[in-house]
């Protein structure tokens, strides 16, 4: 078994400091995470950045959008993971409507995530439109981190999980977006979805890190949803998700594998077996409904 509390060997944690000085330098590697096991396999392979999306609510929760995601649930996962972090830095998804009522809104649920999450900074979603929660979220010592172009809170916004930034209103759009949240005191800011040119400009304008997904190559670095990146999502995929493995495939045959070797009885052989104990033939113990817990005994009339 593991164990506990994040035993990486890349042991230095990283720092908000460490991420804004990679601007413009060595690119930065985030991936997401939504429990301990995932959490210590990244950390384990050196990744940057740790974020537990709002996505969980599509990749483990089997949601259609990340919309119903509440506060409880990502701070659960939030603190699951961070127990699996040795080095990556922890940042946490503030979900749909936990920050966009008012600045002292996002300042509570951002409290709370580092609270109850353990994070070491938060994400929202948005741009102009959120700058003085990101302002206010900022002043009371909370790192945060900006999310512009395609914003999956805002699906039914957009008409589908689109594409954002294309021509110059659109590329303004974003632009402006991502300038505000700079001005507003993010650290970093993810451009999802968004074309590569635009990315590289808004990369070059700004002076904090851009983490792209779906944004071309230019940007200070780059995020993946861990099953995307793993090979273990099933159906469509987006055509920024590379797969670094086919670990779906793997598991599929590993499960088929198993059910057949114990439908067989090949499973489990001596090797997963405990030592016999040798003792001598056991009889069956005469009980009755009396030796029994009053509610099991009550079983026995049904
Ligand atoms: O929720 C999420 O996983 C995200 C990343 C895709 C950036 O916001």
């Amino acid at each position: 078994m593991y164990a506990p509390q994040g035993s990486s060997s890349h042991a230095k944690k990283v720092t908000v400091p460490d991420l804004r000085a990679r601007k413009g330098g060595e690119k930065i590697a985030m991936v997401t995470a939504y429990d301990y096991t995932m959490a210590r396999l990244a950390d384990e392979a050196g990744v940057d950045m740790v974020l537990v999306g709002d996505s969980l609510g599509m990749v483990v929760q089997g949601l259609s959008t990340t919309i119903p995601v509440s506060m409880d649930e990502m701070a659960y996962h939030c603190r699951a993971v961070a127990r699996g972090l040795g080095h990556a830095h922890l940042v946490g998804d503030l979900p749909f409507m936990s920050y966009q009522v008012s600045p002292q809104q996002a300042v509570e649920s951002a409290g709370k995530l580092m609270k109850e999450g353990a994070c070491e900074s938060v994400k929202l979603e948005g741009g102009q439109e959120v700058a003085e929660q990101v302002h206010r979220i900022v002043r009371v010592g909370i790192p945060v981190v900006g999310h512009v172009g395609l914003t999956p809170q805002s699906v039914h916004a957009f008409g589908g999980f689109k594409v954002q930034g294309r021509g110059a209103d659109g590329a303004d759009k974003v632009l402006a977006d991502a300038v505000a949240l700079e001005q507003a005191g993010a650290f970093a800011i993810v451009l999802e979805a968004i074309p590569p040119d635009l990315a590289a400009q808004i990369t070059e304008l700004l002076t904090i890190p851009t983490i792209g997904i779906g944004a071309g190559p230019a940007c200070d670095g780059q995020v993946l949803v861990c099953t995307d990146l793993l090979g273990l999502s099933r159906g469509h995929q987006p055509k920024f998700a590379k797969r670094f493995a086919h670990l779906g495939d793997a598991a599929v045959e590993a499960f088929t594998s198993y059910v057949t070797e114990v439908r067989a009885g090949a499973f489990p052989s001596a090797a997963q077996s405990y030592k016999p104990n040798g003792a001598t033939p056991l009889h069956r113990p005469a009980m009755s409904a009396d030796d029994l817990d009053a509610p099991l005994a009550l079983d026995l009339w049904h």
